[in-house]
């Protein structure tokens, strides 16, 4: 099989439906995200599809299949919004095949274009082993580990690592 890879655009609500059956899969299956188990689509969309200053995207094939997404914005308000945040997911039935790398590529590129300082991720679940070495490769690094702060279904009480980026060249 060849794998092409994706094209990275704006996310609109129309993707919407077919990001959230992929979304509620991940969710449910209680090993990456603390999303409660009961939203509904609308909350999750709300959730997901971020309004400006945030941004959200899907990596779509050639056919336009929706394989991830991902969003991303400022990790705090005011005082904080100079360190960027952004959360994935990728289809199941797409994984494996470079999608999330592609997707962490470009949401550095949109951090950093965007004038951001650095990138924090708030909560990779320890046992996430796909994403903690993933985000490694792509520069982060484990600054510390919240102890048994998730709940995974299949681990129990795991750790939940802040990661972090600085990006280097910024004056001021
Ligand atoms: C983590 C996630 C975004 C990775 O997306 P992906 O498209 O599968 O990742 P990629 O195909 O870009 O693979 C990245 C690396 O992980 C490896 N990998 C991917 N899936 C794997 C698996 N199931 N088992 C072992 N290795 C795997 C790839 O081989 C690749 O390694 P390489 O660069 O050495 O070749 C995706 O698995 C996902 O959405 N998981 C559920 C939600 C989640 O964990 N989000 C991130 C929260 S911090």
């Amino acid at each position: 099989m060849i794998i092409r890879p994706a094209t990275i655009r704006e996310a609109t609500a129309t993707d919407w439906p077919r990001i959230w059956p992929f979304f509620r899969a991940i969710v449910a299956e209680g090993e990456t995200y603390a999303y409660p188990d009961d939203l509904t689509s609308d909350e999750a969309r709300a959730l997901w599809l971020e309004p400006p200053p945030g941004h959200a995207v899907v990596a779509v094939d050639e056919d336009g299949t929706v394989l991830g997404s991902a969003k991303m914005g400022p990790n705090r308000p005011g005082r904080g919004a100079h360190v960027a945040t952004a959360s994935f997911m990728v289809d199941p039935a797409h994984g494996g095949r470079g999608v999330g790398a592609a997707l962490g590529r470009y949401v550095l590129d949109w951090a950093r274009t965007n004038g951001y300082r650095g990138m924090q991720f708030n909560a990779v679940v320890e046992t996430n082993t796909v994403a903690v070495a993933l985000w490694q490769r792509l520069g982060f690094e484990i600054i510390g580990t919240v102890p048994e702060a998730f709940h995974s279904r299949s681990h129990g009480y795991v750790g939940l690592h802040v990661m972090y980026q600085r990006f280097s060249g910024l004056a001021g």
